[in-house]
């Protein structure tokens, strides 16, 4: 973590202030150390991350497992076996995201659900030296690897990578310039409207999240499975983050004003064993959901 974001942070248990210790420090980061508040919460900080006790998902994403059958370049290997009709249109989603970035000031850009960081990894190569980023994911091992990737790439970007649950995020009201997420809001399931109500929380008044999706058509063979699968799982609702309307609906109750969603690219699904949604033979789209608070 870089100092300057101390200002913005507050303990996730009982919203007090902290103070940091450091234990390392190379390059103006704080590589090693502690944040503490007055209510007795210790947050330690490990290989540069501030690790703030986050559970990963059940269902999803769980890299502690994954890493234990594959190291990083090998788990890059598999996880690259996406349809390439895929790639071409979340390569354009990013590409969206990241100029509409490039066009605003921002101290602070934080990256919510980071995962393995195709967002990330992009923001970070054009990162201007008066902003930071926050990666924020409920993974402590996928942001570790970030970091690592990211050093290679950018070793000048300052990054500050936090291990929290993005539906608590350990930062006060009005505090972060602009909030990205790319599917990761998505992927957060029945939690999806917490995490931008939270977003819009942490977002300075006026400024926007930009936030892409994988869409599908409500009177699809695919959405009633999914909604099965979600009643299966116990993640009732999860299915309304894949539709455009239970998207609109979600960042109005939410809070935002002037939702634009935008389709970036639409085709048919082909055969993807790694992720759920688009289903094969089935028509999708990728939107980005520009909104302000
Ligand atoms: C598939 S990734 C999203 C893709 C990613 N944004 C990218 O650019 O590559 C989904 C991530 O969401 C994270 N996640 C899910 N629920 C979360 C929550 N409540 N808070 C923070 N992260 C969460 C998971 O740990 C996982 O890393
Ligand atoms: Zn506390």
């Amino acid at each position: 973590m870089y100092k300057e974001i101390l200002k913005l942070l507050k303990c996730p248990k009982c919203n007090g202030e902290l103070s940091l210790t450091v234990e390392n420090e190379e390059d103006c980061e704080v590589v090693e150390g502690k944040l503490s508040c007055k209510g007795g919460h210790d947050w330690v900080i490990r290989e540069g991350i501030i690790n703030f006790g986050s559970v990963e998902q059940e269902l999803a994403n769980n890299w502690t497992e994954s890493y234990e059958q594959y190291n990083d370049e090998d788990m890059e290997k598999k996880l690259s076996e996406v349809p390439q009709n895929q790639i071409i249109i979340g390569d354009k989603a990013k590409k969206f995201v990241i100029d509409n970035i490039s066009h605003k000031k921002s101290e602070f850009i934080l990256d919510i659900a980071t995962g393995r960081g195709a967002l990330f990894r992009e923001m970070v190569k054009h990162l201007k030296a008066e902003s930071q980023i926050i990666c924020a994911d409920l993974s402590f091992i996928v942001l570790k690897y970030d970091r690592i990737r990211a050093k290679k790439t950018n070793p000048e970007a300052k990054v500050n990578y936090i291990a929290c649950d993005a539906t608590n995020l350990p930062f006060k009201d009005n505090t972060v310039d602009t909030a990205v997420s790319f599917c990761g809001i998505q992927n957060m399931l029945n939690m999806a409207a917490a995490g931008m109500k939270e977003a819009n929380r942490v977002l300075k008044a006026g400024q926007s999240l930009l936030d892409s999706y994988v869409v599908i058509n409500e009177d699809s063979k695919g959405f009633k499975m999914l909604k099965e699968f979600c009643k299966d799982n116990k993640i009732i609702g999860a299915e309304e983050f894949t539709i455009k309307t239970g998207i609109r609906k979600a960042y109005a109750q939410a809070n935002f004003d002037n939702i634009d969603i935008i389709t970036i690219g639409e085709s048919i699904g082909e055969k993807n064993d790694l992720d759920l949604l688009p289903f094969e033979g089935e028509w999708f789209a990728m939107v980005v959901v520009e909104c302000i608070k």
